[in-house]
């Protein structure tokens, strides 16, 4: 890994899963469900002290019984509200009649997806696999083909550029990519063709470019970081970002993974900010919260580099994830999940201003996928809000160990924010005394 202007930013502390402080469970039913997942599962997550059993909409019940706000949607992959009722009946429909050929042979539900995903996406041809760090996998493989054969570039020369604080998975080439620790570290050797520079930084990719732009096929960023904290560029970073790609013949590959299906008030982050990636990598929202359905976009002359046998997945692009994408894409359409979030994220963030409190350090965001900066207070810290946020009937996680990530399902209404925001403001509160 080449790191060029290194940024002067702390490296993030904590990954996904990782943020730890020990809470204690009252709760017996609870309790022995938690015993039992850390007895006979990896201890590769660390989960808030809640066991959920049900989920409609917006709400998830725990074991017990107790009703809860959604604020995380499995990260942002419950865009259209747990179990909808449209979705599911795909799921059910297409699970009695074919749910999985392979690839081996044609199903008359993928080809039906492809054309749809045409349609509505406007790209050429569409790549199908199940999670986003195969079709981030993905992706980097198009790219660094079309690298070889279209921009001639030999194939042990081939670099991709990627940012600080980016999070595009946990393979073994993905996390190559990563400069948080906790997502690298001791899975060594790792994957070599990466230049790591910081985000929202635009000279830093033109140095890059000017160093090394005859050996770049691609490079990749989220349109908002996540996982690194909601992190949101100045507007015009991707678009002189994007501008300097065309001018190497290089691939600007977006990740819209998490920020995709309308989660920032627009279908695509990146139209946010004026562009058409080459790639735009697709997962979580896709499955409509229902199964993992991941997909890469392109036009032809970049996906039609990968011939017959040399790319694929058992599952990719099964009848039953097939009919489930197009469900979960048309309740997107259907229910104006776009404009909802655009209006809803507006309202959530001047609800969250109102709050006068020593806990709130910043609030930042782009539709519904928003954050709260915590700055650390009577020895508490996000993830104590969290649990006590829990105990108030609201779910969302801390990432890193001092922000919290807000991102309900799309369907959430006006009247319910501000009584999520209650509870936010009610929890804080509690912990300030
Ligand atoms: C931007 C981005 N890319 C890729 C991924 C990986 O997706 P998955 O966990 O489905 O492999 C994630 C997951 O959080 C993500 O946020």
């Amino acid at each position: 890994m080449t790191t060029i202007n290194k940024s002067k930013k702390k490296p993030a502390p904590k990954a996904k899963g990782g943020a730890k402080k020990k809470t204690s469970s009252k709760i017996s039913k609870t309790k022995s469900f938690i015993d039992m997942e850390h007895k006979y599962g990896a201890h590769n997550y660390h989960p808030l002290p809640v066991v959920l059993e049900r989920g409609k909409g917006i709400f998830v019940w725990d074991v017990e019984g107790k009703k809860y706000y959604d604020f995380l949607s499995s990260y942002s992959a419950v865009n259209q509200g747990h179990c909808h009722p449209k979705i599911v009946k795909a799921l059910k429909t297409q699970a009695d009649k074919l749910c999985l050929t392979s690839r081996a042979f044609y199903n008359s539900s993928l080809c039906e997806y492809e054309k749809f995903m045409h349609s509505y996406f406007g790209y050429d041809k569409v790549l199908p696999m199940n999670t986003g760090a195969e079709g981030v996998e993905t992706a980097i493989k198009l790219a660094r083909r079309w690298g070889n054969v279209k921009k001639g570039i030999p194939n042990d020369k081939i670099k991709i550029i990627c940012c600080d604080g980016n999070f595009h998975g946990r393979t073994v080439t993905v996390i190559t990519m990563s400069n948080d620790p906790s997502s690298y570290a001791n899975y060594g050797p790792l994957t070599p063709g990466f230049i790591r520079i910081p985000y929202d930084n635009v000279s830093a990719l033109e140095k890059a470019l000017a160093k090394y732009g005859k050996e770049v096929c691609a490079f990749i960023a989220e349109p908002i970081q996540g996982e690194a904290g909601i992190m949101v560029p100045k507007d015009d970073y991707f678009k002189k970002c994007y501008n300097l790609c065309k001018k190497h013949n290089v691939l600007f590959i977006a990740d819209e993974v998490q920020t995709g299906i309308a989660r920032t008030g627009k279908m695509l982050c990146s139209e946010h900010y004026g562009i058409r990636p080459d790639i735009v990598v697709l997962g979580k929202a896709l499955g409509g919260g229902v199964l993992p359905v991941s997909a890469c976009l392109a036009d032809n002359d970049i996906m039609l580099t990968i011939q017959p046998g040399e790319h694929g997945s058992t599952f990719g692009g099964f009848p039953l994830a097939a009919q489930v994408a197009m469900a979960a894409l048309k309740v997107v359409k259907d229910e104006r999940l776009v404009q909802k979030a655009e209006k809803m994220g507006k309202v959530f963030r001047d609800e969250v201003s109102k709050i006068k409190s020593p806990f709130i350090e910043e609030i930042r965001g782009k539709g519904l996928l928003n954050a709260i900066v915590i700055k650390p207070h009577n020895g508490k810290e996000a993830w104590d809000v969290c649990v006590e946020m829990m105990k108030n009937g609201l779910l969302a996680k801390p990432t890193h160990q001092h922000i919290i990530r807000f991102a309900p399902p799309l369907t959430i209404t006006e009247a319910q924010i501000k009584q999520a925001v209650a509870i936010i403001k009610k929890s804080i509160a509690t912990l300030e005394k």
